[in-house]
């Protein structure tokens, strides 16, 4: 404990890191049920070390990316209405990664006189200390209060607050598979007061062309961004995977309503990775997944919301219909017989 001493400079930064020795024996797990998996998957949250948090916002400035663009200009235009809402006291931000957009929201709040406190949450220790940093320099009496964790795993160590706006930007949920992203809902419904309200950004149905453009750039940041994934488990659990041995695929799947990122090998080839315990073969030009975007509708928003309890109270999106920002707060609790 520190004891109070007046001539120190008051600190404003908390970070607290969930991430411990467990952290890498749940990877090795991850990667051996998928490496053994028939097709084989990596699951995406390994994408984010320091190199892949560059990576992504590389991609964020791409030409063909536009979600981030448009999510910007959609934060800028309806910051104000979002805030005032609730009038919000603090930001909740999961998977914030450098929170470049989220500042028109801080901006809001700071200018209804309302803003106490930001709670950015990533799995990347380097970018949750880095915005922390900076948002503290630029809000003098801001209050930042990280935690570097998993959102799916660690959200019971969410500070206490009130009149939050919790938010999910950037698509990251359409990142989830169907079933994690019910549940996903299901804990932030428990998790929101009355008096809380949850920001969605998710990206939308469109043509097929401009979606696996945006996941295939030509400049081939995306693909490096993809292969990252094999870095970490070659760095991390020893592997030898022939990094450059993967290409990158991006394909629109219109049945489930997602883009899939995939790395085919090219060549047959036998890969070890030692701290999974695993060893297996690609055959030439098997490919393997390695993350989904769920393009969304209002309706199935809608649905999915209601499904975990949340009723949507607003719909925000460009006038081409490509951006999609949801605001929901927990439906009326009368009905359910609780108190
Ligand atoms: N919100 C930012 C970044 C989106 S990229 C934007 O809109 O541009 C997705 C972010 O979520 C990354 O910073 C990544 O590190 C983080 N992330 C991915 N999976 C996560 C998980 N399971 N728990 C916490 N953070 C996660
Ligand atoms: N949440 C982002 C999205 O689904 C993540 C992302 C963007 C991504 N580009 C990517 C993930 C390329 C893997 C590969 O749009």
């Amino acid at each position: 404990m520190r004891g109070v001493n007046v001539l120190a400079p008051v600190r404003n930064v908390q970070v607290d890191s969930y991430l411990d020795g467990s952290a890498l024996a749940s990877m090795a797990d991850d990667v051996r049920a998928g490496l053994t998996r028939e097709p084989k998957e990596l699951p995406p949250k390994y994408f984010y070390d320091e190199r892949g948090s560059n990576l992504f916002e590389q991609i964020t400035a791409l030409p063909e990316y536009y979600p981030t663009r448009i999510e910007r200009a959609l934060l800028n235009r309806y910051a104000q209405e979002i805030v005032t809402a609730n009038a919000a006291e603090e930001l909740v931000e999961l998977g914030s990664g450098s929170a470049s957009k989220t500042r028109a929201l801080l901006y809001a709040m700071a200018a209804q006189g309302t803003l106490r406190r930001y709670v950015p949450v990533d799995v990347s220790e380097s970018v949750v200390e880095r915005c922390a940093d900076e948002l503290v320099e630029m809000y003098p009496g801001l209050r930042v209060h990280g935690l570097v964790g998993d959102f799916e795993a660690h959200l019971q160590h969410l500070p206490r607050g009130e009149r939050r706006v919790v938010a999910f930007l950037g698509g990251t949920i359409g990142n989830l598979y169907p079933p994690e992203r019910a549940r996903f809902l299901r804990s932030l419904a428990e998790l929101l007061g009355p008096h809380d309200r949850l920001l969605i950004g998710t990206d939308l149905v469109k043509d097929r062309e401009l979606l696996e453009a945006a996941y295939d750039d030509s400049e081939g940041v995306t693909a490096e961004f993809n292969r990252n994934v094999l870095h970490a488990i070659n760095r991390e659990l020893d592997g030898n995977f022939d990094v450059a041995t993967f290409d990158h695929v991006a394909v629109f799947d219109p049945e489930a309503s997602w883009i899939e990122m995939r790395l085919r090998a090219r060549g047959e080839q036998r890969v070890r990775v030692p701290g999974a315990g695993v060893e297996v073969t690609f055959g030439d030009g098997e490919e393997m997944r390695t993350e989904i975007s769920t393009k969304f509708t209002r309706e199935r928003l809608e649905r999915e919301l209601a499904a975990a309890g949340l009723g949507l109270e607003r719909f925000m999106t460009d006038a081409g219909g490509l951006f999609g920002l949801t605001l929901a707060a927990p439906a009326e609790r009368a009905s359910s017989g609780a108190a």
